[in-house]
């Protein structure tokens, strides 16, 4: 490798890294919007749910330990049945996603979620809720 070689290589690295900072950076604040319009109702401003009904989102170790596909799945789907949060126990019904929101905003809310109120998740992409999103 000549020495051109080399200064391309590590400007197209920094280039993919920028590109996914801001990538990161526009599902979090697409994700900001989503979360305030819809899912704050139920899980609160800061994510700590709501009584015995809403489960907290902050430090969820059922966020944590749940694999993502399944994750995206009951965000889209909606979810029933008992669950554990932190040590409680919760049976409530979470509704179906309303479908005016597309598969970028799934992404985003998925996103702000897993790296918001003191949790640190993965980066979730529109092909990542194609794939995951049906029942
Ligand atoms: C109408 C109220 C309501 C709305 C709106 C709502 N949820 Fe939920 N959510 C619930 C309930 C209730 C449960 C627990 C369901 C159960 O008991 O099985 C839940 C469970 C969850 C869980 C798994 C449990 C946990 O606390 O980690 C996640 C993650 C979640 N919701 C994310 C979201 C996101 C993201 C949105 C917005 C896109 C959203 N919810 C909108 C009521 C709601």
């Amino acid at each position: 490798m000549n020495r051109f070689m080399v200064f391309a290589v590590i400007a197209l690295v920094f280039a993919a890294q920028a590109s996914m900072a801001n990538d990161k950076a526009k599902l979090m604040a697409r994700g900001q919007q989503v979360y305030t319009e819809y899912c704050k109702t139920c899980h609160q401003a800061n994510g700590q749910g709501l009584g015995a009904v809403y489960p907290p989102l902050a430090k969820s170790d059922y966020l944590k330990n749940t694999p993502m596909p399944q994750i995206i799945k009951e965000i889209v789907n909606g979810k029933s049945g008992k669950i554990k949060v932190n040590g409680k126990e919760y049976n409530g019904v979470m509704a179906p996603l309303p479908k005016k929101y597309t598969d970028e905003d799934i992404a985003s809310v998925v996103t702000y979620v897993y790296n918001s109120f003191g949790n640190s998740g993965p980066i979730v992409t529109v092909a990542d809720v194609k794939k995951h999103k049906k029942k």
